[in-house]
Protein backbone atom coordinates (compact mmCIF):
# COMPACT_ATOMS: atom_id res chain seq x y z
CA UNK A 1 0.00 0.00 0.00
CA UNK A 2 1.64 3.94 -0.67
CA UNK A 3 0.18 7.16 -0.96
CA UNK A 4 2.07 10.32 -2.74
CA UNK A 5 1.59 13.94 -2.21
CA UNK A 6 2.83 16.82 -3.81
CA UNK A 7 4.22 20.13 -2.05
CA UNK A 8 5.37 23.42 -3.41
CA UNK A 9 7.96 25.24 -1.20
CA UNK A 10 6.78 28.91 -0.34
CA UNK A 11 8.48 31.91 1.42
CA UNK A 12 6.70 31.05 4.67
CA UNK A 13 8.16 27.46 4.78
CA UNK A 14 11.90 28.34 4.66
CA UNK A 15 14.37 30.04 6.87
CA UNK A 16 16.79 33.08 5.90
CA UNK A 17 18.44 30.98 3.06
CA UNK A 18 15.46 29.87 1.45
CA UNK A 19 16.02 26.31 3.00
CA UNK A 20 13.00 24.31 3.58
CA UNK A 21 12.15 23.81 7.34
CA UNK A 22 12.73 20.39 8.79
CA UNK A 23 9.66 20.76 10.59
CA UNK A 24 7.22 21.80 7.53
CA UNK A 25 8.29 19.06 5.91
CA UNK A 26 8.24 16.31 8.75
CA UNK A 27 4.46 17.28 8.94
CA UNK A 28 4.01 16.63 5.15
CA UNK A 29 5.54 13.47 5.53
CA UNK A 30 3.33 12.46 8.45
CA UNK A 31 0.37 13.20 6.88
CA UNK A 32 1.66 11.20 3.79
CA UNK A 33 2.46 7.98 5.86
CA UNK A 34 -0.58 8.53 7.62
CA UNK A 35 -2.52 7.81 4.50
CA UNK A 36 -0.57 4.98 3.57
CA UNK A 37 -1.19 3.53 6.58
CA UNK A 38 -5.11 4.22 6.85
CA UNK A 39 -5.41 2.52 3.35
CA UNK A 40 -3.80 -0.45 5.11
CA UNK A 41 -5.61 -0.16 7.82
CA UNK A 42 -8.82 0.75 6.80
CA UNK A 43 -9.53 2.92 9.21
CA UNK A 44 -8.09 5.60 11.54
CA UNK A 45 -4.52 5.63 12.77
CA UNK A 46 -1.96 7.74 14.91
CA UNK A 47 1.64 8.20 14.78
CA UNK A 48 3.60 5.92 17.52
CA UNK A 49 7.02 6.24 16.04
CA UNK A 50 9.11 8.55 13.75
CA UNK A 51 12.81 6.93 13.30
CA UNK A 52 15.77 7.46 11.36
CA UNK A 53 14.96 10.73 9.37
CA UNK A 54 17.59 11.84 7.43
CA UNK A 55 17.97 15.08 5.92
CA UNK A 56 20.74 14.27 2.90
CA UNK A 57 19.83 17.47 0.65
CA UNK A 58 18.75 20.75 1.29
CA UNK A 59 14.92 21.56 -0.30
CA UNK A 60 14.81 25.13 -1.07
CA UNK A 61 12.19 27.68 -2.49
CA UNK A 62 10.57 27.49 -5.67
CA UNK A 63 11.08 23.31 -5.82
CA UNK A 64 8.22 20.79 -6.09
CA UNK A 65 8.64 18.48 -3.02
CA UNK A 66 7.46 15.07 -3.68
CA UNK A 67 6.60 12.74 -1.07
CA UNK A 68 6.62 9.04 -1.34
CA UNK A 69 4.80 7.08 1.79
CA UNK A 70 5.37 2.56 1.15
CA UNK A 71 4.23 0.28 3.89
CA UNK A 72 7.34 -1.67 4.49
CA UNK A 73 5.69 -3.95 7.24
CA UNK A 74 2.56 -4.65 8.82
CA UNK A 75 1.96 -5.87 12.26
CA UNK A 76 -0.91 -6.74 14.74
CA UNK A 77 -2.20 -3.31 15.15
CA UNK A 78 0.87 -1.07 13.68
CA UNK A 79 1.88 -0.37 10.50
CA UNK A 80 5.31 0.67 9.51
CA UNK A 81 5.72 3.60 6.69
CA UNK A 82 9.11 4.28 4.69
CA UNK A 83 9.02 7.51 3.35
CA UNK A 84 11.10 8.74 0.08
CA UNK A 85 10.72 12.54 -0.11
CA UNK A 86 12.63 14.08 -3.38
CA UNK A 87 12.91 17.75 -4.86
CA UNK A 88 12.10 18.47 -8.41
CA UNK A 89 13.55 21.44 -10.22
CA UNK A 90 10.79 23.22 -11.71
CA UNK A 91 12.84 24.58 -14.68
CA UNK A 92 14.45 21.34 -15.93
CA UNK A 93 12.71 18.54 -14.27
CA UNK A 94 15.91 17.23 -12.35
CA UNK A 95 15.21 15.01 -9.51
CA UNK A 96 17.12 14.32 -6.21
CA UNK A 97 16.77 12.10 -3.48
CA UNK A 98 16.67 14.50 -0.17
CA UNK A 99 14.91 13.01 2.50
CA UNK A 100 14.40 9.45 3.94
CA UNK A 101 12.15 8.32 6.89
CA UNK A 102 10.73 5.31 8.66
CA UNK A 103 7.33 6.00 10.75
CA UNK A 104 5.30 3.64 12.94
CA UNK A 105 1.41 3.99 13.18
CA UNK A 106 -1.03 2.17 14.93
CA UNK A 107 -4.20 2.02 13.80
CA UNK A 108 -7.20 3.09 16.51
CA UNK A 109 -10.67 2.97 17.23
CA UNK A 110 -13.22 5.47 18.31
CA UNK A 111 -11.71 4.70 22.17
CA UNK A 112 -8.02 5.66 20.96
CA UNK A 113 -7.00 2.27 21.43
CA UNK A 114 -5.25 0.12 19.21
CA UNK A 115 -7.39 -2.17 16.77
CA UNK A 116 -6.34 -5.42 14.63
CA UNK A 117 -4.65 -4.28 10.87
CA UNK A 118 -6.06 -6.64 8.35
CA UNK A 119 -3.70 -9.19 7.18
CA UNK A 120 -2.06 -7.74 3.79
CA UNK A 121 -3.29 -9.50 0.59
C1 LIG B 1 0.33 4.64 19.76
C2 LIG B 1 -0.56 4.20 20.91
C3 LIG B 1 -2.04 4.08 20.43
C4 LIG B 1 -0.07 2.82 21.33
O1 LIG B 1 -0.81 2.46 22.47
P1 LIG B 1 -0.21 1.35 23.49
O2 LIG B 1 -1.19 1.17 24.58
O3 LIG B 1 1.20 1.67 23.81
O4 LIG B 1 -0.31 0.07 22.56
P2 LIG B 1 0.52 -1.26 22.59
O5 LIG B 1 1.62 -1.29 23.60
O6 LIG B 1 -0.52 -2.35 22.62
O7 LIG B 1 1.21 -1.25 21.14
C5 LIG B 1 0.40 -1.24 19.98
C6 LIG B 1 1.32 -1.34 18.77
O8 LIG B 1 2.06 -0.14 18.68
C7 LIG B 1 3.44 -0.44 18.58
N1 LIG B 1 4.17 0.65 19.23
C8 LIG B 1 3.83 1.32 20.34
N2 LIG B 1 4.75 2.26 20.62
C9 LIG B 1 5.68 2.18 19.65
C10 LIG B 1 6.90 2.88 19.37
N3 LIG B 1 7.34 3.87 20.17
N4 LIG B 1 7.61 2.53 18.29
C11 LIG B 1 7.18 1.56 17.47
N5 LIG B 1 6.03 0.85 17.66
C12 LIG B 1 5.31 1.16 18.75
C13 LIG B 1 3.61 -1.75 19.31
O9 LIG B 1 4.78 -2.42 18.90
C14 LIG B 1 2.35 -2.48 18.87
O10 LIG B 1 2.52 -3.00 17.55
P3 LIG B 1 1.85 -4.41 17.09
O11 LIG B 1 0.43 -4.45 17.59
O12 LIG B 1 1.87 -4.37 15.60
O13 LIG B 1 2.70 -5.48 17.69
C15 LIG B 1 -0.48 5.19 22.14
O14 LIG B 1 0.84 5.15 22.67
C16 LIG B 1 -0.83 6.60 21.76
O15 LIG B 1 -2.03 6.93 21.65
N6 LIG B 1 0.19 7.45 21.58
C17 LIG B 1 -0.07 8.85 21.17
C18 LIG B 1 -0.20 8.92 19.64
C19 LIG B 1 -0.28 10.35 19.19
O16 LIG B 1 -0.86 11.19 19.84
N7 LIG B 1 0.33 10.61 18.00
C20 LIG B 1 0.39 11.95 17.47
C21 LIG B 1 -0.89 12.37 16.84
S1 LIG B 1 -1.37 11.34 15.51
Amino acid sequence: MSATSLQSVFPQDTNSQGNLFAGTLVGWMDRCAAYAAMRQARGNVVTAAMDEITFRVPIVQGDLVEIQAVVESVGTTSVRVKIDVWRERIEDGARELCVVGHFTLVAVGRDGRPVAVPAPS
